[in-house]
């Protein structure tokens, strides 16, 4: 061993460049070709305008020794393309220095354990413009990592372990428009170190542990050029005057999922290009002063007792699951442009609107204590609705008072509703796709789940036509075959889980409903079942389905053929498989018949061919004695022949 080491240092004496050549060849140093291991192709780039050079290595591909990546070789690249890089879930723990290449604009290391880097890695691919490092295990970042990429616009950081950021972190990044910092351990806006990304439009700083939101006193013009900023799953309590630079430019705000109590206010007026504020999720009680810019303002999920003041251009509302009890003042309120309102989960007892609301499209009024259907529920009043939700609510009778055009009514989960009264939807009629007028318009009702809910009066839906129609999951017993028009529903009716009470009255289903939906709709049969009389509790309706007598109508229980659960058909989801048990047992029976048929033949078969051999060998033996008798003759004939000579 000793002699080993002496002879290896000799030869390190002796000769060191031959040395320094067997360490590099011997364990570390081989080029790694990418496109060897790596799938690389050539694709049009994220706009489409040009082919880039795309290497993928992913955990699939088998790289040894890839250590830091110092040690790969670009692949050759004739034509000059751009290329993108990604190194994903290769284990990486350390970055080592890229080799030189000015082609490469993308690079990404997601899905690594990176921790660590060489200085400088990035100083010779000067051109890259997106870098990700999305999950890797980064916690300190130093200002040697982003040296020399001057022309970086997009770095994801997100998913790391980055709890702070110096100054000079960031300080050759003047190019940088995107930044996403998700997901780490940040305590709060690295104002100092985002200083130098002058361009910065985009920044996501969700889902950080960020307390406070103070960021007027900074001087930072940076911030101010801000567009989108995402603070949303922090720590911030509140919003006070000195949260936003003043004169920002701000245009998305997404603060959801905070612990916010107080929006002072006056606060988010120095945002003056805001146009979509997301506070959802917090616990915010009190109104605030909205920016006039605003177009979409998300709340849900507070405990807002008062509509805030909406400016005039706002096109999207959701105040859904507050505490607001009343409507908002119609006089003070211009929703001109509104296109979606979304008041669900409120306790809101009367909706009266007097004032049109001519953008309206979506109207959800869900889980409020609404006792009727709103008598201001109009065309007039609402002439552009498409979707309106009345779920939820204490509704006893359903009535629309005035015409009102759908393309979508929801009326799920009425607990209070037993009945539905002729001409309750009288007044609801479809509303028809622009594209053709001439179209017959119709609309899609869904009233499920509504438990107690017996019965549907036969006038129902005079003078009008549906699509689509849900009243699963209700506690009917039987339906009119005039309720409407069951042919026009081209979307189909949704029946199932109602108790049906499958006597002659219900044999028009059989008739004309099942054969329809057997053909267009069969999903919507598999839970279509008698609810009584007793024995037919339980039976799927689609097993009548092809039968040429009146089925319901008789009172022959013999209908149900077999103990109960062996008639039932097996679930037709395409309306194909059709195997009934009986055939089923039919089909083993014959099986086994014809299994026994086929032993008794072998049987026979065998016993035959024995018999055969048992005749063959008994004939054998015949002739042999025959034989035997004869040659006993011929001896005799050869004694006396030989007594002769
Ligand atoms: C903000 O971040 C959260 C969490 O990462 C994300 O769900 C949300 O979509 C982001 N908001 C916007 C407007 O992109
Ligand atoms: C938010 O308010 C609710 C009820 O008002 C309370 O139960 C909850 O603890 C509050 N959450 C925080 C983070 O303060
Ligand atoms: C459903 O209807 C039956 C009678 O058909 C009734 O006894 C039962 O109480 C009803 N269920 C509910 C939840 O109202
Ligand atoms: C039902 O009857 C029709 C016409 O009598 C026939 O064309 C169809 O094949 C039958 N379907 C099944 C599944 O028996």
């Amino acid at each position: 061993m000793r002699a080993l080491k002496f002879l290896a240092l000799f030869f390190l004496i002796i000769n060191p460049i031959a040395a320094q050549e067997q360490e590099a060849s011997g364990e570390v140093y081989r080029l790694i070709k990418l496109c060897s291991y790596c799938t690389c192709s050539e694709i049009p780039d994220v706009d489409g305008t040009h082919l880039v050079l795309n290497i993928q290595c992913s955990e699939l591909d088998r790289i040894e020794n890839f250590a830091d990546l110092d040690k790969i070789e670009w692949p050759e690249n004739p034509n000059g393309l751009k290329i993108a890089a990604a190194f994903e879930g290769l284990g990486l723990t350390t970055l080592g220095k890229l080799p030189p290449n000015s082609q490469v604009e993308t690079l990404r290391f997601s899905n690594n354990a990176i921790k660590t880097y060489w200085p400088d890695p990035f100083n010779d691919v000067p051109n890259l413009k997106r870098l990700s490092f999305t999950q890797n295990e980064l916690a300190e970042l130093t200002p040697d990592l982003f040296t020399k990429v001057h022309a970086l616009e997009e770095l994801d950081l997100s998913f790391n372990k980055i709890g702070d950021l110096n100054p000079l972190d960031f300080k050759h990044l003047h190019h940088v428009k995107r930044l996403n910092l998700q997901s780490n351990l940040l305590k709060k806006i690295p104002v100092e170190a985002l200083q130098p990304l002058a361009l910065l439009e985009d920044l996501d700083l969700s889902k950080n542990g960020i307390h406070d939101l103070l960021l007027r006193r900074t001087e930072s013009t940076t911030l101010k050029g801000i567009k989108r900023l995402n603070l949303s799953g922090n720590r911030i309590r509140s919003i006070v005057k000195d949260s936003f630079p003043e004169e920002n430019n701000i245009e998305l705000l997404d603060l959801s999922n905070n612990i916010i109590e107080v929006v002072e206010e006056d606060s988010l007026l120095s945002c003056t290009s805001l146009r979509e504020l997301n506070l959802a999720q917090n616990n915010i009680t009190f109104t605030f002063a909205l920016p006039p810019t605003l177009q979409i303002a998300i709340l849900k999920i507070n405990t807002l007792y008062h509509w805030p003041k909406f400016p005039s251009g706002i096109t999207f509302v959701d105040l859904s699951y507050n505490r607001l009890s009343a409507l908002y003042d119609e006089d003070n309120v211009e929703f001109e442009n509104l296109e979606i309102l979304n008041i669900g989960g409120n306790q809101i007892k009367d909706f009266d609107i007097q004032k049109k609301l001519p953008k309206l499209y979506s109207l959800d009024l869900s889980y409020n204590l609404l006792a009727d259907v709103p008598k201001s529920l109009s065309s007039q009043t609402f002439p552009k609705l498409e979707e309106l939700r009345l779920d939820g609510n204490p509704i006893e009778s359903i009535y629309f008072k005035n015409i009102i055009a759908l393309k979508n009514l929801y009326m799920n989960d009425l607990n209070k509703l037993t009945v539905v009264e002729d001409k309750a939807f009288s007044n609801v009629i479809g509303r028809a796709g622009d594209e053709s007028l001439f179209e017959q318009s119709c609309f899609s009702l869904f009233l499920s789940n509504c438990g107690s809910l017996m019965s549907i009066q036969e006038g129902a839906f005079d003078a009008t036509t549906l699509c689509m129609l849900d009243i699963s999951k209700n506690n009917l017993t039987k339906l009119s075959r005039t309720l409407l028009d069951w042919k026009s529903l081209t979307e189909g009716a949704n029946l199932q889980h109602n108790p049906w009470h499958c006597s002659c009255e219900l044999q028009w289903m059989l008739d004309d409903l099942l054969p329809q939906m057997y053909r267009a709709n069969s999903r919507l049969l598999s839970e279509l079942r008698c609810g009584s009389p007793r024995a037919y509790e339980g039976l799927r309706l689609v097993h009548w389905y092809n039968w040429t007598e009146q089925a319901m109508c008789s009172d022959d229980l013999s209908m149900r053929s077999g103990p109960y659960g062996t008639y039932m058909m097996e679930e037709s989801r395409e309306g194909l498989s059709k195997v009934t048990s009986l055939t089923l047992i039919l089909g083993g029976c014959i099986i086994l018949a014809l299994l026994v048929a086929i032993a008794l033949v072998v049987y026979l078969v065998k016993t035959r061919r024995r018999h055969r051999v048992r005749q063959a060998a008994l004939n054998r033996k015949r002739q042999s004695a025959a034989d035997a008798k004869n040659s006993n003759g011929t001896q005799k004939e050869q004694f006396s022949a030989l007594n002769k000579a």
